[in-house]
């Protein structure tokens, strides 16, 4: 078959690399992809979040298979706009992937369906917030609706801390229409874990589990960016652990939104903290996560492609195709390499070096690198994924930070204790 991956970011890359391996797959081509992916994949000029375009291209290029990436897309209906002209596409359609969009959407669907997840309000006058907020207990937490890029939710330790996020969501209107409402909820106390799944509606086929490091420096201090790194698997994410996600969350999920009449295909990506009384959800995602892309991926010892196209169909297929999925007993350690001041503004044009050789067991996924005739140059925030493989965390880790001594840009930044 011919694929499309939608995107351009790290994630991105580790599906391309992980799709070339299949022997089921022709061609890859990606939209826009970045010059990374150009060795294995053709790249489509485009833009993303055009999704009337990205279906043409679809089209014209007689893709059998897209799959998206990001979420923006996928909110935006990239995945109706190809069904609309008849190409095949892994991921949710708009209204499923308001469970990533709209949090309001994902707490209400929750609380219907009993599905764990800490006590709330949903609130769209500031005033009425503002009233909540004097009479209730502390810490809580204050998340905007919509999509935010990841700067949406403030843990508030107190009441002060709560009216500033409450004046920047709703009044100053920081994320735009995302603040049009907010949620005001308890906070969990407990280890924080994302539970990627595949899924065609009915079948749902968890991915090993997966923790990263959203925050900038180490020790998980500083602004929050798009995640720093990640690593797979987690310690206490053990089979009793796995199988009341499953049965708790995962599958009752995909179970609601069947039954509300917006079947779910794609990744269900559950953000947990298990708490002392178990797991509960502290958002949901509609996609893979980046860079938990980059950890879960490559452990992967099964054919992704047949995978996701099962899932796609909707047709029961996937049951099957279940049967097949391996994961590799291994771990993986994944560090970003960022520019300096990423996540807030940041130079690019830097000349990288040192991407030519890469160990047996280590993967480089390309995020924000472009190629010139004069060598490959920085040109976004996160600039490259380094993923180590070994048989423990401790030997991952090693092979990733080692690959990383060879590697240099100006101002290149990373954190140091990524799967400590
Ligand atoms: N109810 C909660 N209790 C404690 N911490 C929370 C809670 N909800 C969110 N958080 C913290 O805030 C972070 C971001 O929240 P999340 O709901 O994942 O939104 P997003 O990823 O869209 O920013 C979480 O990773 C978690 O650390
Ligand atoms: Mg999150």
């Amino acid at each position: 078959m011919d694929v499309l991956v939608v995107g351009s970011g790290g994630r991105e890359d580790a599906l391309v690399q992980k799709l070339a391996e299949s022997d089921k797959v022709e061609t890859i081509h990606a939209l826009p992809g970045n010059d990374g992916m150009a060795g294995q994949a053709h790249l489509i000029e485009g833009n993303a979040e055009d999704v009337e375009a990205v279906a043409r291209a679809a089209r014209e290029a007689d893709i059998d298979l897209a799959v998206i990436g990001p979420e923006k897309p996928l909110a935006l209906g990239v995945v109706d706009a190809l069904q609309e002209v008849g190409v095949a596409a892994f991921g949710p359609s708009r209204e499923a992937a308001r469970i990533e969009s709209s949090k309001v959407f994902a707490k209400q669907l929750m609380e219907k369906y009993d599905i764990p997840t800490a006590d709330f309000r949903v609130f769209s006058s500031h005033s009425e917030a503002v009233a909540h907020l004097n009479d209730r207990s502390f810490p809580a937490v204050i998340k905007a609706d919509g999509l935010a890029a990841g700067k949406g939710v403030v843990v508030a330790r107190d009441r002060a801390e709560g009216l500033r996020a409450l004046t920047q969501i709703m009044v100053d209107r920081r994320f735009g229409d995302a603040g049009e409402r907010v949620i005001i909820e308890d906070c969990l106390v407990g280890e924080e874990l994302s539970v990627m799944a595949i899924t065609d509606g009915e079948t749902v086929v968890p991915l090993d589990a997966a923790q990263d490091h959203k925050a900038i420096y180490d020790g998980d201090r500083g602004p929050n960016t798009g995640g720093m790194g990640a690593f797979c698997p987690v310690q206490f994410y053990d089979e009793e652990l796995a199988e009341t996600v499953c049965r708790d969350i995962l599958r009752p999920t995909v179970r609601a939104m069947a039954e509300e009449g917006v079947p779910f295909q794609g990744v269900l990506y559950a953000g947990l903290m298990v708490t002392e009384d178990g797991p509960e959800v502290l958002e949901f995602n509609c996609r893979f996560g980046d860079p938990e892309a980059q950890v879960v991926l490559p452990r992967l010892d099964s054919d992704l492609a047949p995978v996701l196209a099962a899932a796609a169909a909707a047709d029961g297929s996937l049951a099957s195709e279940a049967e097949l999925v391996h994961w590799r007993e291994q771990s993986a350690v994944c560090v970003v390499l960022a520019s300096e001041g990423y996540p807030l503004d940041y130079e690019k044009g830097y000349s990288i070096e040192g991407l030519d050789e890469v160990a047996e067991n280590v993967r480089l996924y390309h995020a924000g690198t472009v190629r010139t005739d004069a060598g490959w140059r920085t040109v976004g925030g996160r600039v490259l994924g380094v993923t180590g493989l070994g048989r423990d965390l401790e030997q991952a880790r090693r092979r990733a930070y080692r690959q990383i001594e060879s590697i240099r840009f100006s101002g290149m930044h990373y954190r140091t204790d990524i799967g400590r």
